[in-house]
């Protein structure tokens, strides 16, 4: 018997490593990494009025009004390669309002993964950070560094990736982060972030295992 796509939420500071653990859980798993953050950086490089208006508060570290985030979360997983393979969703939701509007369309996930780092380690992650723009792929310069020269000479860096920037996002996310956790105690796991990538993965890995176990332990026709 079919069972129903996972749906997973990932949430954490600038940095955590949201996108990197998506990387890799796609790859085990294969639901559909759907960023919120990705979303909008193709919306401003479509140049479009909500792209523009989306640039000048990512410029600020500021959240990005509901009425251009919601829809656009809300469009990309109703599409049906998220419907049949599951999703994994990234950085969204930030706030309160966020996370109601969700459920309010019928969105609820499985769990909701929060990956703790220190926050003093947060700003060197996010300075050395680079990304390839044609895998798509994201870099460290000391953590993650890429494999081949040809790779390196083509790393991009992101307009919002600068020290200022990062702390203006961490206060932001400061501000919205026990909101937003609160509203899904019940499906929370909390995930030791300040570990090589392979360790983090690790742990989410035991986590995801253990819940698709239950669910086959308890459905009825297996
Ligand atoms: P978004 O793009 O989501 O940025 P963010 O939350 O600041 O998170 P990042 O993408 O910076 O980090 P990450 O956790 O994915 O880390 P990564 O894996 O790359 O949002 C950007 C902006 O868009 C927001 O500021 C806001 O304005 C707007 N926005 C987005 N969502 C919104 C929403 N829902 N509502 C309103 N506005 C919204 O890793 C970082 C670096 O560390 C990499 O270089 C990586 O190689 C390295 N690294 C990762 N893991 C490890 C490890 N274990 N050890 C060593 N290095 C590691």
């Amino acid at each position: 018997k079919a069972e129903p796509p996972l749906k997973i939420m990932i949430s954490g500071a600038p940095a955590s490593g949201k996108g990197t653990q998506c990387e890799l859980i796609t790859q085990k798993y294969g639901l559909v990494h759907i960023s919120a953050g990705d979303l909008l950086r193709a919306e401003i490089a479509s140049g479009s009025g909500n792209g523009k208006l989306a640039k000048e508060y990512m410029e600020k570290g500021q959240l990005v009004p509901d009425e251009i985030v919601v829809m656009m979360v809300k469009d990309r997983l109703s599409q049906t390669d998220s419907q049949q393979n599951g999703w994994l969703l990234d950085g969204y939701p930030r706030s309160s309002s966020q996370a109601t509007a969700l459920k309010g369309f019928g969105f609820q996930p499985d769990l909701f993964i929060v990956l703790e780092v220190p926050e003093d380690i947060l700003i060197e992650r996010v300075v050395g950070r680079r990304l390839d723009p044609i895998t798509g792929k994201i870099y460290h310069l000391k953590y993650s560094p890429p494999e081949t020269e040809e790779i390196a000479a083509r790393l991009t860096q992101r307009f919002d990736d600068t020290e200022e920037k990062a702390k203006l996002r961490l206060k932001t996310h400061n501000q919205n982060v026990s909101d937003v956790l609160s509203m899904y105690d019940d499906i929370t796991i909390k995930i030791k972030g300040n570990r090589s990538k392979e360790e983090v993965f690790a742990q989410i890995d035991t986590a995801l295992s253990k819940m698709l176990q239950q669910r086959n332990n308890t459905s009825p026709s297996s």
